[in-house]
């Protein structure tokens, strides 16, 4: 399977454009995952990246990545529930790239699963601190600097920010907040042709699920029959989305949860 950033890797190699040229792009969680696959994707299409994450080996990885492929990127260590960390991982991309263009709050984890009833204010502070006050924090040091007219946020919301799931109520409360959050921020900033929207993927194969259930092969076993597609999503379907909702191509869309779920929530 060919994706799109790939076949516009492609096209750009032969006309030698790139459609983020001369842009920057920050992407939280960036050292795994969907942030990883997103952040490569950007610097192939032309993107100076800001790499923001927890660790740094993992995070510097990315950097290599991009490089790799002729890119320029730079990793910067931020926890996002940290306001100073938030704040000095923005002053770190205008201070490193002087400009801030577009922004994916990816950075997020499946918090502390388990019946509602058996879960603890701790519990509630984690899930709610990565996942909702994290996306929060990044739009609220973002906005400030993101340029005007072009400007673009992309916040990565979940299926589960559309849909209820059993023992999964706080990552599920976080992440309806996420979207909640997304609808409010783009309003706020629409007059400033800056459009804020979020991706929203169903189950995809990344270190979240894998870890937690012991690989590939069980994150498709769990997840994937219960997709109308079979299957669950790869982090490079859901980076395409979010390039293209950071993308001139979407330039009419702000508000929006766009669901990139293998028909999950369409059931
Ligand atoms: N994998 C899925 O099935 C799935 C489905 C829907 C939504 N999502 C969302 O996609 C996003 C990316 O997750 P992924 O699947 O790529 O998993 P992942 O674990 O590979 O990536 C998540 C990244 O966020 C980082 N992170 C966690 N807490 C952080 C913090 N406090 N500060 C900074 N970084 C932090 C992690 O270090 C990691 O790099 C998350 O927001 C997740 O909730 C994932």
């Amino acid at each position: 399977m060919v994706s799109q950033n790939e076949s516009q890797h492609r096209d750009s190699e032969m006309t030698g454009t790139n459609q983020f040229d001369n842009t920057v792009a920050l992407i939280t969680g960036g050292s795994s995952g969907i942030g990883r696959k997103t952040a490569v994707a950007f610097g192939q299409q032309g993107a100076n990246v800001v790499v923001a994450g927890r660790t740094t080996t993992e995070g510097d990885k990315t950097v290599r990545l991009i490089e790799d492929s002729g890119g320029s990127a730079t990793f910067v260590k931020t926890d996002v529930t940290r306001e100073d960390d938030v704040k000095q991982m923005v002053d770190h991309a205008i201070s490193t790239y002087g400009r801030l263009d577009h922004a994916v709050n990816n950075a997020g984890n499946v918090g502390v699963p388990g019946p509602l009833a058996e879960r603890t204010e701790d519990d509630w502070e984690y899930t709610m601190g990565v996942n909702l006050k994290g996306v929060w924090l990044s739009m609220k040091h973002e906005i400030p600097l993101l340029h005007e007219s072009g400007g673009t946020i992309v916040n990565t919301a979940s299926d589960f920010g559309h849909v209820g799931f059993e023992e999964f109520s706080l990552y599920v409360a976080a992440k309806h907040g996420v979207v909640g959050l997304t609808r409010a921020a783009a309003l706020e900033v629409a007059d400033q042709g800056i459009r804020v929207n979020a991706v929203s993927p169903g189950a995809v194969d990344t270190p979240m699920n894998r870890d937690r259930l012991g690989g590939s092969k069980a994150v498709q076993e769990t997840f994937g029959p219960s997709h109308p597609l079979g299957r669950v999503g790869t982090p490079e379907e859901v980076a395409d989305a979010i390039v293209w909702l950071s993308s001139e191509q979407s330039s009419f869309v702000t508000g929006q949860s766009l669901l990139v779920d293998g028909g999950y929530t369409a059931q």
